[in-house]
């Protein structure tokens, strides 16, 4: 089978993760502070802060920023379920808005209609490894006085207009097997905000700043040496590793040029990280990736059921009408998209697809009029 993805470990984490074993000092130290130092460069900000994983780095920030039952946080609901799970634990209410069909994105000219009194932030996520309309979004949350809190947990080093994924807002960022750079399970929030960073510290870390002082109520939410040790040889890995992605997501691009499927783009002004390859198949997405599947890729589907349809959001009356997510849910599938995947790996992929849209017809475009016409 090849896979969806598949996490680029070497020589390079075995020694990292080695070194440290050996020194007998595993929990948060020196490389965790390393690891923040590289991420905050990286993403130029004043302040990145590791964290245990993605889920707790936004809930982190929502909690931070001082969200309370009542207090509602727009963002979309094709996503994976932390993006709404971090607003919940606060207690705190997702408003769901649609998103662009050709981008996934949350449809920026939508949030304003979603506004009430009790909107305290707004959302984007950067599914897939592409920054949402910053422009937009920036602007809409300064007329109305919104925080920004962005999901960039598939979009490490993705660009909007030079800026990197995680610098407009206040960012988080998942460090999970198989995303663009890993730590196992990780995360880190970027911020330029000193006494959000200040909090974030003392709230990871059971609120304590000197041993044994607890300033306030916190939890554990460390990252270990060991995880950073790995995220370091990572992170030496991630512009070649990117770079990667892009050349398997240009030679999907290339092969599939002719096919009746809706590819990924990547609007004007922005780079596209690739953590997923998603294409647009049409009613027959399920054949496909079922053909797909039993010839040995490993296709999949992010994501089948789009959040405000989940039992438990249904529950709390979270009710929403987003056809274009629904549309997304029903007919997109990912193809395997990871730095190793080999050419020939590719190649396997490229006409197993191929022969399955063949025999079962794609008819992504084609099929749905507001994609069409765009
Ligand atoms: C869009 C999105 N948000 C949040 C998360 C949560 O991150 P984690 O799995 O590290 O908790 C993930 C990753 O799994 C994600 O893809």
């Amino acid at each position: 089978m090849i896979p969806i993805a598949r996490p680029d470990f070497g020589p390079e984490e075995t020694a990292a993760v080695t070194e440290v074993l050996a020194s007998g000092m595993v929990a948060q130290g020196r490389r965790v502070a390393e690891l923040e130092n590289d991420w905050a460069d990286f993403v130029g900000v004043k302040h990145a802060i590791a964290m245990a994983n993605g889920t707790v780095s936004l809930m982190s920030i929502f909690a931070g920023i001082g969200l309370e039952p009542g207090d509602e946080v727009i963002t979309v609901s094709h996503t994976f379920a932390a993006t709404a799970n971090a607003i919940l634990y606060t207690g705190a209410t997702p408003v769901f808005v649609d998103i662009e069909p050709d981008t996934y994105l949350i449809d920026a000219k939508k949030i304003e209609a979603a506004i009430t009194p009790r909107t305290r932030a707004i959302c984007p996520v950067h599914l897939f490894g592409l920054v949402a309309d910053m422009d937009m979004i920036l602007a809409i949350a300064d007329r109305h006085g919104l925080a920004v809190v962005e999901d960039a947990c598939q979009a490490h080093g993705a660009l909007f207009r030079g800026r990197p994924a995680g610098s407009f807002g206040h960012g988080a960022f998942s460090l999970y097997a198989t995303k663009n750079m890993t730590t196992a399970e990780g995360g880190f929030v970027t911020t330029n905000d000193d006494r959000l960073a200040d909090w974030l510290r003392l709230y990871r870390n059971q609120g304590m700043r000197a041993r044994y002082q607890f300033e306030m109520l916190g939890y554990n939410f460390r990252m270990t040496d060991i995880a950073a040790a790995i995220g370091i040889a990572q992170f030496d890995k991630l512009e070649k590793n990117t770079a990667r992605r892009r050349v398997i997501a240009a030679r999907y691009d290339e092969r599939f040029a002719d096919l009746p499927v809706r590819l990924p783009v990547t609007p004007d002004g922005r780079t596209h990280v690739f953590h997923q390859y998603t294409v647009d198949v049409g009613s027959a997405r399920d054949a496909i990736v079922e053909e797909l599947r039993a010839n040995g890729i490993g296709a999949d589907v992010y994501y089948p059921i789009p959040v405000h349809r989940q039992e438990y959001i249904m529950e709390r009356g979270l009710h929403a009408d987003l056809p274009v997510t629904d549309a997304a849910a029903a007919t997109t599938l990912a193809l395997p998209m990871f730095p190793g995947l080999a050419d020939e790996e590719q190649d396997r992929v490229v006409d197993a697809f191929r022969a399955a849209v063949a025999r079962h017809g794609g008819s992504g475009a084609d099929a749905r009029p507001e994609l069409a016409a765009r």
